[in-house]
């Protein structure tokens, strides 16, 4: 959508060619390499189809507040941008509107800076009608914050002229209205998918499954391990992101009737403010879980700091692990990727906090099945109740998901002694008897 002359990135053409820039800072210190940075932004880029023809890390001494790079560093990469024939500049980090302006001017290319990149990657992914709903808010959002910014800026431009007005004041002041609305009405429509959603869950509550929500950083091969556990075939791709929409299924394990497995968006660090907010609903359904499986990509040089952004988000929910209802299994998976030497590190790690597993080759899925079941378990207290006598539903939903320790019979019915987990319990109170 364009919306006066503030599109910021959308209508890219499918193939543009790309040149991917990780501005760092001279005294930065992080828990991520630089090169692993910039591979991932790389992913990023191809994710939405761009040709990605160069990508470089560039020191910044001290960013420049217009131009974010240095005169000589713009000037070599305007250099680079000619000679490759670019079409997009990717700049993995934020970039104020006057930034970009000024880039795009100077290089002659179109400028995306990480936001607006995994807006774009958001937009191309989401297929329900609140993911959809959700990316278009989160992006008009974005650009009505760099409205509202150029606007102002504008304004002190124009310094004591500002009463004349013009065309530029009407022309944004009209952007800004339109923003205004689509944004209202938006959040009317998301309000009533929402309301549907809450009506499908609750439906879903009453069913008497227990449900276990994949988590993971994005790429972690949650998506491969959800295929894998459920024999489905959900689309994994080697595509960051490639489910954005929370996907459900049924699955078995011994001992259990049916679990419902969810496979949630990929997360990412430096999320965009406004999809933070977006997609909070999305993960409403970890919230709801019985457990929550965290998938790592163990192979991942940056594992450790993908970890630590995946268990913020959580946090931000409300799922903080001192203050944690919700219990959670930590995988490390693709270890067909390590050799044997970092395989017994991996395996050393794990303990037994971790369950070492290749989703691509199946090993250790059966620990993996085996955890599942202790921890869905664990917790529960022995009830009783009693059932009228014909009431063999009811009867036979207590023996597949708890452990049955008297049952005793009589004229009225039967008195079970059962070992039920506290979820297992309200769901069995939520059953209509027979
Ligand atoms: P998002 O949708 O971005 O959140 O990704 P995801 O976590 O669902 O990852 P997905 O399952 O799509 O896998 C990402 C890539 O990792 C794919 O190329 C998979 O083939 C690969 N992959 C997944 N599991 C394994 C594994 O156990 N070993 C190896 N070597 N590769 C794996």
């Amino acid at each position: 959508m364009t919306i006066g002359g503030y599109d910021e990135s959308r209508g890219l053409r499918s193939g543009a060619r790309a040149l991917v820039v990780l501005p760092v800072l001279g005294n930065a210190t992080g828990l991520r390499s630089p090169d692993a940075k910039l591979a991932e932004a790389v992913s990023l880029t191809n994710a939405i189809a761009l040709d990605v023809v160069h990508a470089e890390i560039i020191k910044l001494r001290s960013p420049s507040a217009s131009r974010l790079l240095g005169t000589g560093q713009i000037k070599r990469l305007a250099g680079t941008v000619a000679a490759l024939c670019v079409e997009v500049v990717i700049i993995d980090g934020p970039v104020t509107p006057v930034q970009q302006r000024n880039l795009e001017k100077e290089l002659k290319a179109k400028v995306i800076d990480r936001p607006g990149l995994i807006l774009e990657i958001f937009g191309e992914r989401a297929s329900t009608s609140e993911g959809t709903l959700q990316v278009e808010l989160a992006h008009l959002q974005y650009q009505a914050s760099r409205l509202v910014r150029s606007w102002t800026h504008l304004e002190r431009q124009r310094g004591g002229f500002g009463f004349l007005g013009g065309p530029g004041e009407s022309q944004i002041e009209a952007d800004r209205r339109l923003i205004r609305d689509r944004i209202a009405r938006l959040r009317k429509d998301l309000d009533e998918v929402r309301r549907t959603r809450g009506l499908h869950r609750r439906n879903r509550q009453k069913a008497p499954w227990p449900v276990v929500a994949l988590v993971g950083y994005t790429n972690a091969g949650k998506s491969t391990l959800f295929n894998r556990l459920t024999g489905a075939d959900v689309r994994a791709e080697d595509l960051l992101f490639a489910t954005l929409d929370p996907t459900m299924r049924a699955i078995r394990l011994p001992g259990h009737d049916k679990l419902v497995l969810s496979d949630t968006v990929g997360f990412i660090s430096d999320l965009p403010t406004q999809l933070v907010a977006a997609f909070r609903a999305t993960l409403e359904e970890v919230l709801e879980a019985d457990l929550i499986v965290h998938v790592r990509d163990i192979s991942h040089p940056d594992t450790d700091a993908q970890a630590q952004d995946v268990l913020a988000v959580l946090t931000d929910l409300g799922l903080a692990p001192e203050n944690r209802e919700t219990p959670m299994l930590t995988v490390f998976n693709k270890i067909d990727a390590l050799d044997a030497e970092q395989h017994e590190l991996v395996r050393a790690r794990a303990g037994s906090d971790a369950i070492p597993v290749s989703a691509l080759t199946g090993e250790g899925l059966d620990e993996l099945r085996a955890a599942m079941d202790v921890v869905l378990r664990a917790g529960a207290r022995v009830h009783r109740f009693v059932l009228p006598a014909g009431d063999g539903k009811r009867l036979a939903w207590l023996h597949s998901h708890g452990e049955v320790v008297g049952e005793v019979y009589d004229d009225e019915g039967v008195t079970v002694e059962v070992r039920l987990s506290d979820k297992d319990r309200s769901r069995f109170m939520a059953m209509a008897p027979a």
